[in-house]
């Protein structure tokens, strides 16, 4: 792992986003967020995919000069059109419309159709935690899983992310794919010639495979038939509500997304809200260890060790985070910038 200095890759990827002809606010905020994902440790959902996002603009199947705009909206809910635009952009401009209605409204909901893959849905969920709000964040995907009982890929598998404020504490947080593991996990090995643990990924006839290279492989359901209703539900919230398309076709790209979000201090007074959330919290953390000296980790704590280590020490790269980046350095003119990032 080789370390950067975040502020200097933050301004490089926002660089590369603007030579590649995002406009500097979706630049900026595409930039940061990814780069925030990386601080968390999520790093198959970062920077790592910035190079397939820029090379999408280039090819025109994600929209360079596209802003999304609110397309209908009420007191407590909205429908965002992203034009096809990149997903941390239409994300992110979900968020603050989803954040502006429940201030009003004490809650809201917001459907955000004809966008692209937008990374990790715990980032949009710890934003809206850190504006005070309780939130569940979902994502279709394109068909990449297959269902119990069948074989192939019969339906996304649709991330979903809860947050909640925590006072003191960062907010709390579970960020995952309704599949056993993410898709890049399986694409990361392949890239690296790895194999895979059984229970990833099927066949096409759907026999359990570890070759991360498998031709027409589906993604296993979380937790069997678990999974793939929590994703069907989730189309449900996202592209079915929001008039996006359903099962966003290959490439990932026309996805869509949704957020539920809660104002919690218009429901009970914040400092009692966030009593008890700690007193859940304090009671898990001090419940009985398997071993000695071991560790229960709540819910996104994870990755916020690993952001504060990443605040104090610089930001640690994988060998495959730092290849495509260098790609996108080389693309966009970039490559002297690239390499003062390093520590
Ligand atoms: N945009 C898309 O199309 C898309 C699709 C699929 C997945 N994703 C993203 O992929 C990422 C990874 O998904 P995944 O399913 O592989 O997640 P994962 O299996 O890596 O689980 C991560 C979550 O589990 C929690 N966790 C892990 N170990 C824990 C422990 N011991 N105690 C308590 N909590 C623990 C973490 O805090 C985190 O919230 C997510 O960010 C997700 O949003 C995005």
């Amino acid at each position: 792992m080789k370390k950067v200095n975040i502020n200097a890759y933050e301004v490089f990827c926002k660089n590369a986003c603007e030579k590649a002809g995002l406009m500097p606010e979706v630049a900026l905020q595409t930039a940061r967020l990814l780069v925030r994902t990386d601080m968390l440790g999520i790093y198959t959902h970062g920077t790592l995919n910035l190079y397939s996002y820029l090379k999408l603009v280039a090819d025109d199947k994600i929209k360079a000069s596209a802003l999304p705009e609110v397309a209908s909206e009420a007191a407590t809910w909205a429908v965002v059109d992203g034009h096809w635009g990149i997903g941390m952009y239409n994300g992110w401009f979900g968020l603050q419309k989803g954040i502006e209605l429940a201030r009003k409204s004490g809650m809201s909901y917001v459907g955000i159709r004809n966008s692209s893959h937008y990374g990790a849905c715990g980032i949009y969920a710890v934003e809206a935690a850190e504006a005070g709000m309780l939130a569940i964040v979902m994502s279709n995907t394109t068909k990449n899983m297959s269902v119990p009982g069948g074989k192939g890929r019969v339906i996304g598998n649709s991330p979903f992310a809860f947050s909640t404020p925590a006072g003191s504490h960062r907010p709390v947080f579970v960020d995952i794919a309704t599949s056993n593991v993410a898709g890049m996990k399986v694409t990361n090995a392949a890239e690296e010639g790895k194999q895979i643990p059984e229970g990833w990924i099927y066949d096409a006839e759907g026999n359990p495979s570890t070759d991360p290279a498998t031709p027409g492989y589906s993604l296993v359901p979380l937790g069997a038939h678990k999974g793939y209703c929590l994703s069907f539900f989730i189309e449900i919230f996202t592209s079915i509500l929001a008039g996006g398309m359903i099962f966003g076709p290959a490439q990932n790209q026309n996805v869509s997304h949704s957020l539920m979000l809660i104002d919690v201090g218009q429901i009970m007074e914040l400092p009692d809200y966030v009593r008890r959330v700690q007193g859940a919290i304090e009671e898990i953390a001090g419940s009985p260890k398997m071993a000695p000296d071991g560790r229960i980790y709540l819910p996104g704590e994870m990755e916020w060790d690993r952001y504060e280590k990443a605040e104090r020490e610089g930001l640690p790269l994988t060998d495959l985070i730092v290849n495509h980046s260098k790609q996108l350095a080389d693309m966009t003119g970039l490559g002297n910038e690239f390499d003062k990032c390093f520590l």
